[in-house]
């Protein structure tokens, strides 16, 4: 098959080597370039690839010089404005690393950047495209739950992410937005939007700056109620990082994803189980599949989004909403007290 697409990847760090691969493996897209504020890391990402790559050290002068239908920012968090903003003046689609912003202010205006130029926004929201999660909206979509009234989604562990990301040990709103958000985001793609949120939240490593822990509850729209819940400080044998567990209760039917991806359905009085263990990519490899596969999986639908002319799942609009109900969750825990969910905002 032909590569139909060229792309950029602006960001060659740590996470960004499972965007690269999974491009590799997506024969529709062709990256013709990579961009680093540090060259040397565009330089080595470029060698990754096929053919003659560019490699720049300033997205700007990238995006003067490339034809590009797409840019995949894999940036940290204070760059994604600028970069968005700056592929929506070039006409040019943009996948956004999540947290797709600090603020509001900045997402909202990254959202109408791309609106006003007619180019598509997706922020890169991984875990509703992990294997079993995919596999559970089948099984809801096929009505095998009846009505949702419950669901708990709990990512809890105690591995050294600070290695890797030692930027998580200094940023003062650490688990809420770094993980936090993909759990929001399965309680909407599940149960829809949200009206009211409470938060608590632990600050448990003495060697982190924010919370490392958090616990919320969700009323949904549809009267339906959800957990979401991560801790970093949590002593487990053997270790799940990086697996997510969850658990969906309908009036038919209770579908629950334990360790090691195994998913059980309850109903009629009886278990089965559902396979839903992610291929692991050439690539990758344990514990990361899950993730890696992830990686694929979005980038895959990002590419039939522009194949389709579709709006990409979760598209930077639907993304305002989960980032609402993180910024809310801080303000809950800090006033001690729930809070409404708004239009565009909470109080
Ligand atoms: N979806 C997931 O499962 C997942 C997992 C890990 C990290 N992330 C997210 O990915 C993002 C990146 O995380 P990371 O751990 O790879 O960080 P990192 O610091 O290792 O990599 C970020 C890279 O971006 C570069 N960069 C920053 N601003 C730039 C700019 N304006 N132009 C060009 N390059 C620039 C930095 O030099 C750095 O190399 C974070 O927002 C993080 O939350 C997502």
């Amino acid at each position: 098959m032909s590569r139909q697409f060229r792309g950029a990847v602006i960001g060659c760090g740590f996470f960004s080597q499972n965007h690269l691969h999974a491009w590799l493996d997506l024969e529709r897209a062709e990256i013709v370039a990579v961009c680093d504020k540090d060259l040397a890391k565009a330089e080595t990402a470029a060698t990754l690839m096929p053919g003659t790559v560019r490699a720049y050290d300033d997205a700007a002068a990238m995006m003067q010089v490339e034809k590009l239908d797409f840019v995949d920012i894999a940036t940290t968090t204070p760059s994604h404005r600028p970069l968005v903003e700056m592929a929506a003046r070039h006409g040019v689609s943009a996948i956004c690393q999540k947290p797709f912003a600090d603020t509001l202010e900045d997402a909202q205006a990254m959202v109408a950047a791309c609106d006003t130029t007619g180019v598509k926004l997706m922020v890169h929201e991984n875990f509703r495209w992990q294997k079993p999660f995919r596999e559970m909206a089948r099984i809801v979509a096929s009505g095998a739950l009846g009505r949702l009234n419950y669901a708990r989604f709990s990512f809890r562990h105690g591995y050294d992410n600070y290695k890797n990301q030692p930027y998580l040990a200094e940023i003062e709103r650490f688990t809420i937005m770094d993980v936090g958000l993909h759990l929001f985001d399965l309680a909407r793609h599940f149960l829809g939007d949200v009206d009211s949120l409470f938060c608590r939240t632990q600050r448990l490593n003495p060697i982190v700056r924010g919370e490392d822990s958090f616990h919320a509850s969700l009323r949904h729209s549809s009267g339906a109620v959800s957990i979401c819940e991560t801790s970093f400080w949590t002593r487990w044998h053997p270790h799940p990082f990086p697996q997510t567990f969850a658990l969906l209760e309908g009036d038919l039917a209770t579908l629950e994803l334990r360790q090691d991806f195994k998913l059980f359905l309850h109903r009629d009085g009886s278990i089965e189980e559902i396979a839903a263990t992610p291929a692991i990519p050439e690539w990758g490899g344990a514990p990361w599949h899950g993730i890696q596969e992830s990686v694929i999986a979005i980038q895959s639908h990002w590419l039939d989004c522009l194949r389709d002319d579709a709006t990409p799942a979760p598209s930077g609009a639907d993304n305002l909403k989960t980032l609402t109900l993180a910024l809310a969750a801080y303000d809950s825990a800090e006033r001690d007290t729930a809070v409404r969910i708004i239009e565009g905002g909470w109080k």
